[in-house]
């Protein structure tokens, strides 16, 4: 029997090693490969008693990445009482969860968590069995509970680690104030487990309320309704009424004030943030009535923004009526605030309209950031639009060039992989390109009037890349049949690279920073005579990201002395800079370096610069020093993300 087993156990990692020929196949299979791969086939769905390897089609609408039974057992409502112990760094409490059963008999509810203590599972005051399974590395461990007959609700009482990889505790020291801790969650995309046991699968909606406890001082707000004006003593309320998938639920606490900017715009900030990022996003509210004309109304009553401490790991998170947004885009000349733009777009492409599984994150990340592109152009007018839309090319074309051809793939095949560890530009601007074709073929008004009845016909539902291929069959297919074609569609969401004869962004407002860059190179002109008064932050980056890889010490010397670049503001600038900087290891940009990634917690932001240190033994020795300072105010996703390149 073992002999069969490993037999085919080895016919399926021959088949998972790309289909190579079994001569090819790896002669040190050893007995713990061998395990790992029969785990891995567990996760992957494999049948390893087949004798012939099967090609392991994917099931497209199971979620690999949740151990939760929702065709069995569905919740519906979560009700959450939590306290914030900052001392300890837990939220210790209860979520009662509302369930609805699928199946007439069915009797047991699974939920997800991840290092979570479940201290008892009760139904009607009665205590309720559990089994907590074993762990896995990126899917935490599957909470059996056994139903009592006829139950509606059960509830959970538990608390979280300080290490939850779905939040992080800030001390005072870490904030903007210094004087009061801070709390955060973020649990796109697998993380809401590891702070609340649930089905942790976007194809779950549910409404919740929750009753948040936190010291007096402090304000509680969260991704549902805030009441700004609600009296500050420590217990907080909140609802949210539509249903949302898990990934959505956010919670944060704080030394919070609230700044309107507009009827139904405004932003929570710690106080010495509060009037500069009114003043960064007053836009926010028009985007807001833009976004609503075009492509239907907004659906979520208010839309708010959160402004986080540096540490915060990402630009944005689409939290539904309060977006959070890292405090690294506040420029001063709201040259950054497309990131508004982009989480206010997931209101309808992503929290409207929501990715089935994270295979079809491109669903929520393409949409967005096509829509994100047509926002910028309402509001700040078309040449802003083609050139972020030539930066965002360039960044979509720079991932084709460095990314495996599996990871190029709209529809990404992400079974026994962490989502966390797949984050690129290939959903984002692959997926926006898609759209921008489809637009340019069919025709602007056209599109639009698709993505209106499209957003309309899926609303508050999950769905899966290949029912969105299904609408377009129905839809533009049938209607455009001239201008569009199937096998093209296909192309470009399940092959790599982009499909030939694409859109190609262009910009007339590069053309000049092209002209001047050339002729700096050939030494034609000198830096400091370079016309640049009118150049915009985006003109500043096409600049600089479009230098060659190599640049002398003199070169370097002379940009810096003209443009002051070290001591840039715009952290965007800075970033662009220090890779130059890193690569050509010009040393006077160090200093900088070093502050910028021990003050800069977002992951976009360092996670380059660690890669291009850790390339050379003393840009590694470098980076561990400053990587070893700023862990401790790094939030978990930003230190697994980087540990790798300084170990
Ligand atoms: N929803 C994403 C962040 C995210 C994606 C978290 C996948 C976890 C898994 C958010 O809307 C986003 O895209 N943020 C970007 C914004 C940028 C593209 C404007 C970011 O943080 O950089
Ligand atoms: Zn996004």
């Amino acid at each position: 029997m073992k002999n069969i087993f490993r037999l085919s156990t080895l016919a399926l990692v021959i088949a998972l090693a790309a289909c190579s020929p079994a001569e090819n196949a790896p002669s040190d299979v050893t007995e713990d490969t061998l395990n790992a791969d029969t785990l891995n086939a567990d996760i992957l769905n494999i049948d390893t008693q087949n004798q012939i390897a099967p090609t392991a089609a994917i099931d497209v609408s199971k979620d690999y990445h949740s151990y939760a039974n929702p065709d069995e057992v569905l919740v519906t409502h979560l009700n959450l009482d939590l306290s914030a112990d900052f001392t300890v760094k837990k939220l210790i409490g209860s979520v009662q969860v509302t369930v609805k059963r699928q199946k007439e008999n069915a009797d047991e509810l699974i939920l997800d968590t991840r290092d979570l203590a479940i201290l008892s599972v009760t139904s009607s005051g009665e205590d309720v069995p559990f089994d907590l399974k074993a762990a896995d590395e990126n899917l935490g461990a599957a909470l059996h509970i056994t139903l009592p007959k006829g139950a509606e609700t059960v509830t959970i009482n538990y608390e979280t680690s300080p290490a939850a990889s779905g939040a992080q505790w800030l001390t005072p020291a870490q904030t903007a104030g210094k004087k009061h801790p801070f709390l955060f969650t973020q649990a796109q995309a697998v993380h809401a487990r590891s702070f609340i046991p649930l089905q942790d699968s976007p194809q779950v909606r549910v409404t919740y309320t929750a009753t948040i406890r936190t010291p007096k001082e402090l304000l509680a707000v969260m991704s549902a309704s805030n009441d700004p004006d609600t009296e500050r003593d420590g217990v907080y309320e909140f609802n949210m009424p539509q249903p949302i998938p898990s990934y959505l639920i956010a919670l944060a606490i704080g030394d919070l004030q609230f700044k309107s900017m507009g009827e139904r715009t405004g932003v929570y900030a710690e106080p010495s943030v509060l009037d500069s990022a009114a003043a960064e996003f007053e836009d926010t509210e028009n985007m807001l009535i833009a976004t609503e004309n075009k492509y239907g109304p907004y659906s979520w009553d208010r839309y708010d923004l959160l402004i986080l401490p540096p540490s915060f790991p990402f630009g944005g998170m689409e939290n539904p009526r309060l977006s959070f947004i890292t405090p690294t885009v506040i420029a001063g000349d709201k040259s950054l605030v497309s990131l508004i733009a982009h989480e206010l777009a997931h209101s309808w492409s992503g929290n409207t309209v929501t990715n089935a599984t994270w295979r079809d994150l491109w669903l929520n990340e393409g949409f967005t950031t096509y829509l994100t592109y047509r926002i910028m152009e309402m509001i700040y007018g078309e040449d802003r639009y083609n050139m972020e839309a030539v930066l965002g090319y360039q960044d979509l074309q720079a991932d084709i060039e460095s990314l495996e051809p599996a990871d190029q793939i709209l529809a990404i095949d992400l079974r026994g992989r962490n989502p966390d560890d797949v984050f690129s530009n290939i959903p984002y601007e692959k997926g926006a390109l898609f759209l921008r074709e489809i637009e340019q073929k069919i025709g602007r008004d056209n599109f639009d009037r698709f993505l209106l009845s499209y957003f309309e016909r899926f609303s508050f539902k999950s769905i899966t890349t290949d029912e969105f291929i299904a609408y377009l069959d129905e839809t533009l297919l049938q209607q455009y049949a001239d201008k569009l074609d199937k096998s093209r569609i296909n192309a470009w969401i399940f092959e790599p690279g982009i499909p030939e004869g694409a859109p190609v962004p262009e910009s007339d407002a590069f053309v000049k920073v092209d002209n001047s860059r050339e002729q700096w190179l050939a030494g034609n002109t000198r830096a400091n005579a370079i016309e640049t008064k009118d150049w915009t932050v985006h003109q500043w980056l096409y600049f600089l990201n479009n230098m060659p890889e190599r640049l002398d010490e003199r070169q370097l010397a002379e940009l810096d002395a003209a443009f002051s670049f070290t001591k840039s503001k715009n952290n965007e600038i800075a970033h662009s800079w220090l890779m130059i900087a890193v690569t050509n290891e010009y040393k006077p940009a160090y200093e900088r370096l070093y502050s910028y990634l021990t003050s800069i917690g977002r992951n976009k932001l360092v996670k380059p610069l660690y890669r291009e240190l850790s390339k050379t033994p003393d840009g590694k020795a470098f980076a561990k020093k400053a990587f070893e300072e700023a862990k401790p105010g790094y939030h978990p996703l930003t230190v697994s993300a980087n540990e790798g390149y300084v170990e």
